[in-house]
């Protein structure tokens, strides 16, 4: 059965990193044999343009009738200081929350030729391996509209909302990644200051039920934040509100090297998700090849994983990336010493993932 996905590169280096997944994923699905067609629409800055929103109905429509969605970035100086309701980051917000993506997965593992390029020691860096579940629909960042702006100009309101079920969905999903992995949950809050917060963690109690052989630990979002610097390590999985997760996804990001090298997932309870790199949109090498695609390349892995269910093509990926890594080829952001270091530029790499495939795939068959 054939199935789709919709690419939306959005601005600035979007377009180059997600080309670049695109020609990963279109060399494994010939390779495999599989019946997989793309389909690009508009997002972002890019949709502003053209459309006058950042998010079209078309492209609402257009991901909803697919299988996966892959993301680049949005934003940039050039819809900077418009009115907030034509922000290329509605765009985003708004795909999240009408795709009802509730669970936005962000790993943070250590890839051991990029060690030295953490801002943290290499002992600290070497054993993470930590993934945080964010809540992504609710909380601060969906506060009710009308409650936004006041006609008092010198008052504004933003609300954080949560229902029990909107917790509990994303906690379960936290739970099951848990369970296939090290078994420990940390779920973060302030349940110091904020109501919602000790109803998180009411849930929290509730679920660990069904879930007794995961070890739980209710951590306030403070001292967290401390712990990433000081014991990265004995994080497994970490799950938490959207702007709390918003915060602690960009501290973890740097832990491990480069913010180039994260993939994110976004999911919901059936098969479709959507799939980005955790960086933006980088306006300032944008169009100069200079991008590093792997973020991406791995967030097309996810895709592959979760919402194909091509697990293998999907571990190819990432055998692929670790192994150029070793290599020595690396994009600008990849601070790496080493003397048999190469620098590359977006295609560049792209095509050493595909080599690097090719080879992998060559020696399994
Ligand atoms: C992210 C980004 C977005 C967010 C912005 C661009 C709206 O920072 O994906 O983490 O805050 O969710
Ligand atoms: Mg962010």
């Amino acid at each position: 059965m054939s199935k789709t996905i919709t690419v939306l590169p959005g601005d600035g280096i979007g377009p180059e990193v997600t080309d670049s997944a695109v020609s990963v994923l279109d060399y494994l699905f010939k390779t495999f044999h599989h019946d997989v067609r793309f389909v690009k629409e508009r997002i972002g800055g890019a949709a502003i343009d053209t459309d006058g929103t950042p998010l079209p109905r078309k492209t609402i429509d257009q991901c909803l009738a697919s299988d996966a969605v892959l993301l680049g970035a949005v934003g940039g100086p050039k819809w900077d200081g418009q009115s907030m309701n034509v922000r290329p980051e509605q765009g985003l917000l708004g795909i999240r929350k009408a795709l009802g993506l509730f669970a936005n997965i962000r790993p943070a593992k250590a890839f051991a030729p990029l060690i030295d390029a953490s801002p943290l020691k290499r002992s600290y860096v070497e054993p993470v391996d930590f993934v945080i579940v964010r809540e992504l629909t609710g909380g601060l960042y969906f506060g009710k509209p009308s409650e936004r702006r006041g006609e008092h100009k010198e008052q504004v309101v933003d609300t954080l909302v949560y229902s029990e079920h909107e917790i509990e969905r994303v906690v379960e999903k936290a739970f099951q990644m848990a369970e296939k992995r090290r078994k420990k949950l940390t779920s973060v809050d302030k349940a110091n200051v904020l109501e919602s917060s000790r109803m998180w963690r009411e849930v929290v109690n509730q679920v660990a039920k069904h879930h007794p052989d995961v070890a739980v630990r209710h951590a306030l979002v403070d001292s967290t934040a401390m712990q990433l610097i000081v014991n990265p390590g004995q994080f497994d999985v970490i799950v938490t509100e959207n702007m709390f997760g918003d915060i602690l996804s960009d501290e973890a990001s740097v832990i491990t090297g480069s913010l180039g090298m994260l993939p994110s997932a976004s999911l919901r309870t059936d098969k479709l998700g959507l799939y980005e790199p955790v960086h933006g949109s980088a306006p300032d090498i944008a169009g100069q090849g200079k991008a590093n695609p792997l973020a991406t390349i791995l967030s097309a892995a996810f895709l592959l994983h979760y919402s194909l269910d091509m697990d293998h093509e999907a571990a190819l990926i990432e055998m692929a990336v670790q192994n150029v890594l070793e290599q020595g080829y690396h994009t600008p952001d990849l601070n790496v010493s080493a003397d048999r270091a190469t620098l590359v530029n977006t295609s560049e790499m792209t095509d050493q993932v595909i080599n690097a495939i090719a080879q992998q795939a060559a020696k399994v068959n």
